[in-house]
């Protein structure tokens, strides 16, 4: 049985004949997709947001659609799951969206079919949560649809790598589901790297970002030092640069943002908390992470208190860049808008100019013009978007956090470092 359904799957996908269900059409989802037709496969998107579908079925494209009747999985032989897994107020994972995306799944799944956790999970979610789900819910053996996970590594801003140039790691649940989800990422991936088990790969995505957070945690934490006696820590990165190997250089900043780097290190903790492993390397890394963006309004309130501006009515702050990471929209976990709440919490008048972000909370962003910045009594830049104009917020002279370093080559009294 597994065999036949196996060869008439690894068929389906080499005659490009497989129909592709994508589960949560945002930003994973939809750079999927785009990696997909490339391959040739016509896809069906499946998402609960109407205005995506409606978007998605708007541009009237016989081999992409979308749906908003999960119903339709049924017509599909891979159906791949991009939906968030993010953390609750306490930073425990919340697998809630998953598990709901999951029997929705199960409630339609058929004989055959192959389902492929793409979303970011902590070792052994993919066996001990999503496969109960799916083979309780369905009524289906094990062994009568394939499962595998494959972590979604798409750098968002990144003109040079994407699903296709970017190697994908592959797990299955079995050799047949390994063998089945290897075929179809190498469809369309020019390099895919299978690993022995599920969570192998679940930990790869998972050490690839702790990696990420502690060194940005580490370098944040070094720059406190360095700056207590006098040292600029931008010099000693390029200098620490020059060794051919074994350094690999990470920047200050106000903190690490996004729904990857910041997160996926609490589906770790949580995880290393149940076999009781205490990992507190990782556990210190995210308290710095937490505490960068107050740092950064601290040293906003001794700029705006110090000989930089007068005193007499509320700051106005101006904040450039609030997404959390260059050339992107997203503003999840922004760490431009931890700061702007600590920023209000000592009273400053926030306002912001972000190229890519029209509107949040009410705001919305502010032509970055000469007049704007003499409007304002403090500027800080918290993401370095290549299409600010910085030249005027040079040639203004008003005091300036920089917590980029993107103004490097100005060497100006009022250009303030973190
Ligand atoms: N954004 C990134 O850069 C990135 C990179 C690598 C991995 N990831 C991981 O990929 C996963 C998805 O992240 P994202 O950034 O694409 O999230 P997103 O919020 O951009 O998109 C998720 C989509 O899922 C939809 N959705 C929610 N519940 C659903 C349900 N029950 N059924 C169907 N659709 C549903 C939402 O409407 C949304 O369109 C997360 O686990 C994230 O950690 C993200």
């Amino acid at each position: 049985m597994q065999q036949k359904t196996t060869s008439r799957l690894s068929k389906l996908i080499k005659s490009k004949k497989a129909k592709v269900g994508i589960v949560g059409m945002g930003y994973v989802g939809s750079a999927l997709a785009e990696a997909v037709k490339s391959g040739g496969f016509s896809i069906l998107g499946f998402d609960i947001d109407s205005e995506k579908v409606a978007k998605i079925n708007s541009l009237g494209k016989k081999n992409f659609q979308a749906t908003e009747n999960i119903k339709r999985l049924e017509e599909c032989d891979v159906i791949a799951i991009c939906v968030p897994t993010p953390v609750d107020e306490y930073n425990r994972p919340n697998f809630s969206i998953l598990t709901k995306a999951a029997s929705g799944i199960a409630a339609n799944l058929k004989k055959g079919q192959l389902v492929i956790l793409e979303s970011s999970v902590a070792p052994q979610t993919t066996r001990n949560l999503l496969y109960p789900i799916l083979a309780s819910g369905s009524q289906l053996k094990g062994s009568d649809f394939f499962l595998a996970f494959s972590p979604e590594r798409v750098d968002p801003g990144n003109g040079k790598f994407n699903v296709t140039n970017t190697p994908k790691v592959v797990s299955g649940i079995d050799e047949a589901s390994l063998k089945l989800a290897t075929l179809f990422y190498s469809s369309f991936v020019e390099k895919v790297y299978p690993v022995s088990s599920l969570e192998a790969a679940e930990m790869t995505k998972v050490l690839e970002n702790v990696f990420r957070l502690v060194n940005i945690s580490l370098i944040n934490e070094i720059n406190q030092f360095t700056k207590s006696i006098g040292i600029d820590i931008w010099e000693v990165i390029g200098a620490a640069s020059t060794k051919p190997f074994g350094f690999l250089a990470h920047y200050p900043g106000p903190g690490a943002g996004g729904d990857c780097i910041p997160v996926l290190p609490y589906h770790l903790l949580d995880a290393a908390a149940k076999t009781k492993v205490n990992l507190k390397v990782v556990e210190a890394a995210a308290a710095v992470n937490e505490a960068q963006p107050q740092k950064v309004a601290q040293k906003a309130v001794e700029v705006i208190n110090g000989k930089f501006v007068k005193n007499g009515h509320n700051p106005n702050v101006l904040l450039v860049g609030v997404s959390y990471k260059e050339e992107t929209a997203d503003i999840r976990q922004s760490p431009a808008l931890k700061i702007w709440k600590e920023l209000e919490k000592s009273g400053m008048n926030v306002s912001y100019h972000d190229p890519y972000v029209q509107n949040i909370n009410g705001y919305t962003s502010k032509k970055l013009t000469s007049k704007t910045v003499r409007e304002h009594d403090l500027i800080i830049i918290t993401t370095a978007h290549k299409k600010i104009p910085y030249r005027t917020l040079v040639r203004s002279k008003k005091p300036l956090i920089d917590t980029k370093n993107t103004l490097s080559k100005y060497r100006q009294p009022h250009i303030i470092r973190l």
